[in-house]
């Protein structure tokens, strides 16, 4: 299984989209795929049509064994989802009572990882979306992934949430044994706004070895198809976002691929 995470200490800027739709696209292609929801707003639990506030049984649970995880929990957790192949590990809103738990004094900083562990042959490829803040949840994040998708608005102030995000992967990566490789992809670009242009010029400027060259833009699309519950893909295989994902994709498939050679 190839695990990846995705994550901003900034809201909004396309994390949960961007979970689903390259999820789906995983999915499409023939994989088995588990999406991880770890926010506790539940997002991505909600697109796929399970109400965050009401299951009794989430990715909460995971956190409740002083650290250790019983053996078949994870499976026992999982619920479907509109795509035959993404299966959903959901949120729910007690889950923030751990979001701002400082990882070191809970002990509980491995428990996604561990639970993940237990799903290796079940699936090819999971999907973690991170919350915004730094706190035990996205500790789990980072420490259970092999490689970080940083979505970043294009817009200025979104920037600035990009240097917290890196610096926080700083912090993180002294406890790895190896760097936490990632990728910081522009979203919600709009080619007309002189704020997508220039952020896109300091992205370039500034990370220019992690930045991915190109950018998801805008696309109403992409609503819609939350709207639907449908993974971006399978309500419009051909919107402009999906074409931008699917591009991506193939990016970080060969940065993985590389990361595996080197
Ligand atoms: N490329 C895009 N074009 C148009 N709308 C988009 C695009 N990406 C995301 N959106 C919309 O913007 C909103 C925020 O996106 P999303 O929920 O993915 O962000 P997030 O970073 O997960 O937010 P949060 O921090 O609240 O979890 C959603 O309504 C989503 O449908
Ligand atoms: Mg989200």
């Amino acid at each position: 299984m190839r695990v990846w995470a995705v994550a901003n200490q900034k809201g909004g800027v396309g994390k949960t989209t961007t979970s689903i739709a390259l999820a789906g696209l995983l999915a499409d292609a023939g994989k088995r795929v588990v999406v991880v929801d770890l926010d506790p707003h539940g997002s991505m639990t909600s697109y796929f049509g399970h109400d965050p506030d009401t299951l009794e049984h989430s990715s909460f649970d995971l956190f409740l064994h002083q650290g250790a995880v019983p053996n078949g929990l994870p499976q026992q957790l999982l619920r479907s989802t509109s795509h035959e192949r993404i299966a959903l590990l959901p949120s729910s809103t007690a889950l923030a009572t751990l979001e701002r738990q400082s990882p070191s004094q809970s002990g509980l900083g491995l428990v996604l990882a561990k639970s993940l562990a237990q799903l290796w042959q079940d699936f090819d490829h999971a999907i973690i979306d991170s919350p915004p803040l730094l706190g035990v949840l996205m500790v789990n994040a980072l420490a259970a992934s092999q490689q970080l998708v940083i979505p970043v608005q294009t817009e200025f102030l979104a920037v600035k949430g990009l240097e917290r995000m890196v610096s926080t992967l700083a912090m993180i990566n002294r406890s790895r044994k190896q760097a936490l490789p990632y990728s910081i992809v522009p979203t919600l670009f709009d080619r007309r706004t002189q704020a997508s242009l220039n952020t896109l010029r300091m992205l370039r400027d500034s990370y220019p070895e992690h930045l991915w060259p190109a950018y998801i833009p805008i696309d109403t699309r992409l609503r819609d198809a939350s709207r639907a519950g449908l993974t971006p893909s399978r309500f419009d295989a051909n919107s402009r976002a999906v074409i931008a994902y699917r591009a991506l994709l193939k990016h970080l498939l060969n940065q993985q691929m590389a990361a595996q050679v080197a």
